[in-house]
C-alpha cells in the first residue's frame, strides 16, 4: 500500500513506520525537518520513504498543488499521528493548534487527494471524568483532566464527522510504555517524565544528603496505571491496515493495567531510591522537600490517582481476525521497561 503517515518521526511513528516498511509498505510522511527522518531511519528504509516537509498548524499541512496533483487517487490510507503529547494548561492554544486544527488540515488534504481510508491515532483519556470506557465517541461538553486530552476528544469529533466522506478509524492507546521484550522506549513523555522527575529528585536528595529520608508522592496505591508496550500498539496498527474494519472506534488498552504500587516498587528498585511511598495524603500535609517533588510531577497526577476500567472487544476482534496475539504485559515485562529506563542511558 502507499500510505501518508503524520507522525512518523515520533516514539509511536517510527516504530510503526518501520514495520510498516519491513512489510513493504512505501510511505510519504510529513516531517518538520527531513535532517530527523535522515538521522532516524536507514539508507535502506528511506528508500521506500517520500518526505513531505509541512506542519500540522499549515493549511493541508503544508502540502503544494503539486504534491497533491502527483498523489491523487495514488494514496490508500492516510495514517494520522502526529500530535502534541504535553499537558500543561499554558499550552491549551498551542495544543489545540496542533492536535484539532492540524487534524481537520489532515482531513482535508486526505480528501483532496480523494484517499478512501483515515486512520487518527487518538488516546484512551479522551473519556474525561469517566470511570468506565466503551468504544464509541464521548461527550466534549464535560469536563477534562487536561487541555491534551479536551484537544484529543474535539479532534476524534470532527474525524467521526468526516465518516459520511471517507471511511475512518480511531485508535485511541492508553499509556504507551516500551517494547514488552527488550523494554526500549524513545519517550520523554507521560509514565518516561514520571521516572525522569524521580531520577532528578534523586539526585538533589544524594547531594543534600538525604536518601534515608521518607518521601510521599500523592496518588492512589491501589489505583492503575493503564500501560501498553510500544510494540502492542503497533500491533494493532499493522493489524488495521488490513482488517480494520471502516467507522469503527478501538480502544488499544490494557485489561489487567499494574497497580501504581508495583509500578512505584519496580522504579524505587531500578534507582535504589527505597524509601518512597505512594499515599492519599492530603498535598498540605507534606513537607517542603515532598512538596517540591510532587510538584514537579503534578501533570502526571490525575493518572495516579484513578482506577479506569476500558472496554476493547473491537480490538480484539481485529487482532483475531488479522492473526496477532493480545495484550501480553506481565510483571517481568513490567520491570524490563522500567530498567530499561534507568539502566540504558
Ligand atoms: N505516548 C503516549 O503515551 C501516548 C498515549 C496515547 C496516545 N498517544 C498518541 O499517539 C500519537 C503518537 O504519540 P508519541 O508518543 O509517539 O508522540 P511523540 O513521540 O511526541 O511524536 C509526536 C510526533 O508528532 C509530530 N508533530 C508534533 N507536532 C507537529 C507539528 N506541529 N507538525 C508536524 N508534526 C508534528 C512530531 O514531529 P517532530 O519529530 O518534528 O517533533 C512527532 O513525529 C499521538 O497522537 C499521541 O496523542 C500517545
Amino acid at each position: 500500500m502507499y500510505i501518508f503517515m503524520t507522525g512518523a518521526t515520533g516514539f509511536l511513528g517510527g516504530r510503526l513506520a518501520r514495520e510498516l516498511i519491513a512489510k513493504g509498505h512505501t510511505l510519504s510522511v510529513l516531517a518538520r525537518s527531513t535532517e530527523k527522518v535522515n538521522a532516524m531511519f536507514t539508507e535502506t528504509e528511506r528508500r521506500s520513504i517520500r518526505v513531505l516537509q509541512g506542519d500540522l498548524t499549515a493549511p493541508m499541512l503544508g502540502a503544494d498543488e503539486s504534491f497533491i496533483e502527483s498523489n491523487k487517487g495514488k494514496v490508500d490510507l492516510v495514517l494520522h499521528m502526529a500530535a502534541l503529547v504535553k499537558f500543561d494548561e499554558s499550552l491549551r492554544d498551542e495544543l489545540f493548534e496542533t492536535n484539532l486544527t492540524g487534524t481537520k488540515e489532515a482531513l482535508a488534504l486526505a480528501k483532496s487527494l480523494a484517499c478512501p481510508r483515515f486512520f487518527h491515532v487518538s488516546t484512551a483519556y479522551t473519556l474525561g471524568a469517566n470511570e468506565v470506557g466503551g468504544e464509541s465517541l464521548y461527550d466534549v461538553n464535560q469536563p477534562f483532566l487536561n487541555p491534551y486530552e479536551e484537544s484529543k476528544a474535539h479532534a476524534e469529533r470532527v474525524v467521526w464527522e468526516a465518516r459520511h466522506e471517507l471511511d475512518v478509524s480511531i485508535f485511541r492507546p492508553a499509556i504507551i510504555v516500551g517494547d514488552s521484550k527488550t523494554g526500549e522506549a524513545d519517550s520523554k513523555f507521560t509514565m518516561y517524565g514520571y521516572m525522569r522527575a524521580l531520577e532528578l529528585f534523586k539526585r538533589k536528595m544524594e547531594r543534600r544528603g538525604g536518601l534515608d529520608e521518607s518521601i510521599r508522592l500523592i496518588g492512589s496505591a491501589t489505583g492503575t496505571s493503564n500501560l501498553v508496550p510500544v510494540d502492542y500498539v503497533a500491533d494493532v496498527l499493522l493489524a488495521a491496515v488490513e482488517h480494520a474494519k471502516p467507522n469503527t472506534i478501538y480502544n488499544v488498552t490494557n485489561d489487567t493495567p499494574p497497580t501504581n504500587d508495583v509500578m512505584l516498587d519496580y522504579m524505587k528498585e531500578a534507582l535504589s531510591f527505597p524509601h518512597l511511598t505512594i499515599t492519599e495524603t492530603p498535598a498540605s500535609s507534606l513537607s517542603k522537600v515532598e512538596q517540591s517533588f510532587n510538584d514537579m510531577v503534578k501533570v502526571f497526577n490525575p493518572y495516579l490517582n484513578r482506577d479506569i476500567t476500558f472496554h476493547d472487544p473491537n480490538t480484539k476482534q481485529l487482532l483475531a481476525d488479522a492473526g496477532y496475539r493480545p495484550l501480553q504485559l506481565d510483571r517481568h515485562s513490567l520491570r524490563r521497561i522500567v530498567d530499561a529506563y534507568y539502566h540504558t542511558k
